[in-house]
């Protein structure tokens, strides 16, 4: 495939890796990035660095809200494939900084839609979030599931954008996948979640804060098979026919539209994560046991099956050896 591919958050954790596939694919890719200053902006001028070596990369520092900007990158370049993974993540600073997550994820969101529908592309692929579930207690998590209990509104943001994107696709014809992430890590990862952090603790002889008393699971979903997911998924964008629905399909009856889960399928208790990674980094990990975190979910488990049907995917890495390449990019990048 030698399509010409628009990511927006090419300087994100997903979106480095996401553009740097496609690059070694032969691909033509434009980034567009804010760059903003959510985490260590390093990481992110370390990934672009990166990006910037190969010829077939453009950049724009930008920001969705810029609408005018965004038109005239898009225009310019003439994407086939829109891959959106520019947002305000993070489930905790939604609490105390609610209007960034409505301004990048919601407008931000609706400027991608608008110049997705405005310029045509084939297929624009979303990043959506397994926060979206919320509380339900029905495992594993399956896109045909119900969603209507988010529980942080970071997790509303995602699933509005999720509404947002089905009435565009409806009104005017434009092929959406929705692609939600279960716990997504690997190296150059995001320095606000638990995995990172646990990590740069345990290593500065610093007590990790552990909630629920630890009695949680996540499925936790190693970067390369998330972006292996995109990459097979580029050339299958939904249709307006239901002749290729296939079984437990999400396929939306009056759009071309569809809802996947991209996760690695198993459950990993959170102590058994942490007691992992004290036998790796060997160091004792000073332990501070706190009640649940207001807007955080108890648990997460992906069916994954429906993105498998469509594509074949097949997560390969399970945590230990994922986290494993995780402590030594981190060890190799901080020294
Ligand atoms: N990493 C995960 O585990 C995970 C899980 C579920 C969902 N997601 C979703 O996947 C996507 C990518 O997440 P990530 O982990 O790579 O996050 P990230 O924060 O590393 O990347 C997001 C990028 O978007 C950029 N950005 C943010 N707001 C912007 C704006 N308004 N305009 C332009 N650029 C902007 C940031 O500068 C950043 O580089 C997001 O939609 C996120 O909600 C991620």
């Amino acid at each position: 495939m030698k399509s010409k591919i628009f990511i927006s958050g090419s300087s994100g954790f997903i979106g480095f890796h996401t553009a740097k596939k496609f690059l070694d694919k032969g691909c033509k890719v434009y980034g567009f990035d804010s760059m903003n200053n959510y985490y260590d902006i390093n990481l992110k001028k370390s990934r672009l660095k990166i990006l910037k070596k190969y010829k077939k990369f453009i950049f724009t520092k930008g920001s969705l809200e810029n609408e005018k900007k965004l038109f005239d990158c898009v225009f310019k370049f003439k994407p086939q494939i829109i891959i959106h993974l520019a947002a305000q993540a993070g489930v905790r600073y939604s609490i105390k900084n609610p209007n960034t997550y409505l301004s990048s994820n919601i407008l931000g969101t609706f400027n991608i839609l608008k110049v997705a529908s405005k310029f045509k592309v084939k297929h624009l692929i979303i990043g959506s979030s397994s926060s979206v579930y919320g509380a339900n207690k029905k495992f594993p998590f399956k896109e045909i599931d119900k969603t209507d209990h988010q529980v942080s509104f970071y997790a509303a943001t995602k699933k509005s954008t999720e509404s947002l994107a089905h009435s565009y696709s409806a009104l005017w014809k434009l092929p959406v996948t929705m692609l939600r992430f279960f716990t997504v890590y690997g190296p150059y990862g995001r320095p606000d979640m638990a995995y990172f952090k646990f990590t740069k603790k345990i290593l500065a002889g610093q007590k990790i804060d552990i909630y629920n008393k630890g009695r949680m699971y996540r499925d936790y979903t190693y970067i390369d098979d998330i972006v292996d997911g995109i990459y097979k998924l580029t050339n299958r964008f939904p249709t307006l026919s239901l002749k290729n629905k296939v079984k437990n399909d999400s396929l939306s009856p009056v759009a071309p539209f569809r809802i996947l889960n991209i996760g690695n399928t198993k459950k990993i208790y959170l102590l058994d994560f942490i007691n992992f990674l004290e036998k790796i980094l060997n160091k004792k990990i000073r332990r501070n046991y706190l009640p649940m975190q207001q807007g955080d979910v108890h648990s997460t488990l992906s069916d994954s099956s429906l993105l498998k049907r469509i594509t074949g995917y097949n997560p390969k890495t399970n945590y230990k050896t994922g986290i494993k390449k995780f402590i030594d990019w981190y060890l190799n990048f901080y020294n």
